[in-house]
């Protein structure tokens, strides 16, 4: 009888991944496309984030307390396009001595973006300086959506950029010294999904092990309160991997990430709905954190109520799992 009873149970959860709960957050912990990472000089965490202009965030530890310090670029993007006044999607990278904040001028639904860039030596507000262009720009004429950009560092020191949001997916492109520019090459798909409508963005990458991990968000973003989409296509995290840093990205079953490939890393579960905008940085006590932002349906579905999540990655056959 016991066993009748107990062996469906244990079925059950062999085919269910039960994901993390996302780690602790005090203080302030609304966000929305995120970037976090620690100071070099003192370990101080800061977190950067879509809205007012870039809010610029920063705590004694990742849990928090987490308090708003004002906007990274409080006078709006010197670029002349649309969207110049509502800067979106930071990234924040050290490239040498310096701080550089990549971000996204755009307007949703649109293809007529730039990737703009300012930089800082300290991170804080008020010490950024915005450079305008880094020379990513689309229009309706180019396959791809020049936002969400973000950096990878390979370990022989060449630079990648990789960007991209729904028509022919994420994109990638090899960057000058300082990363301020395209280093003369041009740009390449790297991961596009060929189903519904494209939705694949936010590209992050990372090193680890001998291989390079590409994360995206999958799926439908933003607008939960006004109707939520089908079940399963609200946004989810994926991964692909690759022994080069700029191509030949497979899924787990070895599906190509340019032929929609992709295994999910995080989705909806327990009280997180659509997690996404996300990025991975290296702890100075926990190793590889995955950060994002996702709904708690217990607090609500509306875009400005999306919070803080993060997890500690830990590793099972050479993949990483929340
Ligand atoms: C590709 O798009 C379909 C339809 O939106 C979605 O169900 C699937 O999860 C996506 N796959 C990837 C790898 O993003």
């Amino acid at each position: 009888m016991l066993t009748i009873l107990l062996f469906p149970l244990a079925f059950l959860l062999t085919l269910t991944h039960a994901y993390a709960n996302p780690g602790a957050c005090t203080g302030d912990c609304n966000v929305h496309d995120l970037s976090v990472l620690q100071r070099s000089s003192d370990g101080k965490y800061y977190r950067f984030s879509t809205g007012n202009r870039i809010t610029i965030a920063s705590a004694p530890s990742l849990t928090g307390p987490w308090t708003n310090r004002g906007a990274a670029i409080p006078s709006g993007s010197s670029i002349d396009l649309p969207g110049a006044e509502d800067l979106w999607a930071p990234s924040v990278h050290k490239v040498g001595t310096s701080y550089i904040l990549y971000y996204s001028v755009s307007e949703f639904g649109s293809q007529t973006s730039a990737i703009g860039y300012a930089t800082s030596t300290s991170l804080d507000a008020g010490t950024w300086t915005d450079h305008g262009r880094t020379g990513i720009a689309s229009s309706p004429a180019k396959p791809y959506n020049a936002i969400d950009a973000a950096l990878l560092t390979t370990s022989s020191g060449e630079q990648y950029l990789s960007f991209g949001s729904f028509w022919a997916g994420l994109y990638q492109v090899r960057m000058n010294a300082g990363a301020t520019a395209p280093a003369g090459a041009p740009s390449y798909q790297i991961a596009y999904n060929a189903t519904g409508s494209h939705s694949v963005e936010g590209a992050y990458m990372f090193a680890y092990g001998g291989y390079y991990y590409l994360t995206f968000s999958s799926g439908v973003c933003c607008g939960y309160d006004a109707g939520r989409p089908a079940k399963g296509e609200e946004y989810k995290i994926m991964v692909c991997r690759s022994a080069s840093a700029t191509g030949g990205f497979v899924d787990k079953s070895g599906k190509a990430c340019k032929a929609s490939g992709g295994s999910v890393l995080l989705q909806s579960h327990d009280k997180v709905y659509g997690p996404g905008g996300q990025g991975v940085f290296t702890d100075s006590s926990q190793g590889l954190v995955l950060y994002y932002h996702y709904v708690d349906t217990s607090v609500g579905y509306a875009d400005g109520q999306k919070r803080f999540g993060w997890n500690k990655l830990s590793w099972s056959g050479g993949w990483p799992v929340v």
